[in-house]
């Protein structure tokens, strides 16, 4: 799967992972000082998220993450697809927080739009066009870097710990901010330009993890709508102290999405 691909690629210890005794109480991973597993659930360290309370929030059938940006278009990760062309083979899930939920919508995806000129690292952001809308309500991107601040959303499927399994009721967590200089004190591959980076950098606990991928960080503009600030992207394993969330910066990309998704057709 792509998404392993880019694991690998970025975070040494998750092959090392699955060693450990993930059996802390829920929440006791906040209070954890040292690096090393953390326990919690959702997202890591989230709680579930309520039927309806993110309604564009879809799962994507290669284990990723994904937001209606139009009703007809998918805005997700460049890691989680394979190039841009024609392409059927994606399902995207959406309307429900358990994914066997009888009443889940399932649509097909037609074309895929992969960021032009990614290569591995930034520009991980690519538009799924879906073969029939579907009735929910969008995501509106962030335009402007106003939002890139104060506390983020996250929501997903992907694992609730490092090296754990794919969750089947959607998940979400708070994390705020990290600014470029301390992401860069912790990851010096970042791309500052083009990601944005969460989390919590002192205690760890709180984060996206894998099969989160390509889903929405958000948060409320200033007239209380929620708007994405990051697609989810890559960090060193899931929660650790001192390794934040990385994400795309949206606001840096607004003008290519759109682009992208004109030339889909939305
Ligand atoms: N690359 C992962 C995926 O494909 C997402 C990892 C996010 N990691 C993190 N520590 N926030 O699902």
């Amino acid at each position: 799967m792509k998404t392993l691909v880019k694991i690998l690629k970025r975070s040494t210890a998750v092959g090392a992972v699955a060693l450990a005794a993930f059996s802390l109480q829920p929440g006791a991973a906040q209070a954890q000082m040292a690096p090393g597993p953390s326990a919690a659930p959702p997202v890591v360290g989230g709680t579930p998220a309520a039927k309806g309370e993110f309604p564009w929030m879809v799962r994507l059938s290669m284990g990723c993450g994904g937001a209606l940006y139009t009703k007809s278009i998918v805005l997700t990760a460049a890691h989680c697809v394979d190039g841009s062309g024609a392409d059927t083979s994606i399902t995207a899930t959406a309307g429900v927080v358990d994914l066997n939920d009888s009443g889940a919508i399932k649509v097909k995806s037609t074309q895929v739009l992969q960021a032009p000129g990614y290569n591995g690292t930034g520009k991980d952001w690519a538009l799924i066009k879906l073969a029939k809308p579907i009735d929910l309500p969008t995501l509106p991107t962030a335009t402007t870097s106003a939002y890139d601040k104060g506390d983020f959303t996250v929501a997903g499927w992907g694992a609730a710990r490092e090296g754990g399994g794919q969750q089947r009721y959607l998940l979400k967590a708070q994390v705020p901010f990290v600014d470029d200089a301390t992401c860069k004190s912790a990851y010096s591959d970042l791309v500052a330009g083009e990601e944005i980076c969460a989390g919590l950098m002192d205690t760890g606990g709180v984060d996206t993890c894998q099969g989160d991928s390509g889903g929405p960080m958000f948060r409320k503009d200033d007239s209380g709508a929620w708007i994405q600030v990051g697609i989810v992207s890559w960090g060193e394993g899931c929660a650790r102290p001192g390794k934040p969330g990385v994400y795309t910066e949206v606001s840096h990309f607004a003008g290519d999405i759109k682009a992208g998704a004109d030339q889909l057709g939305s």
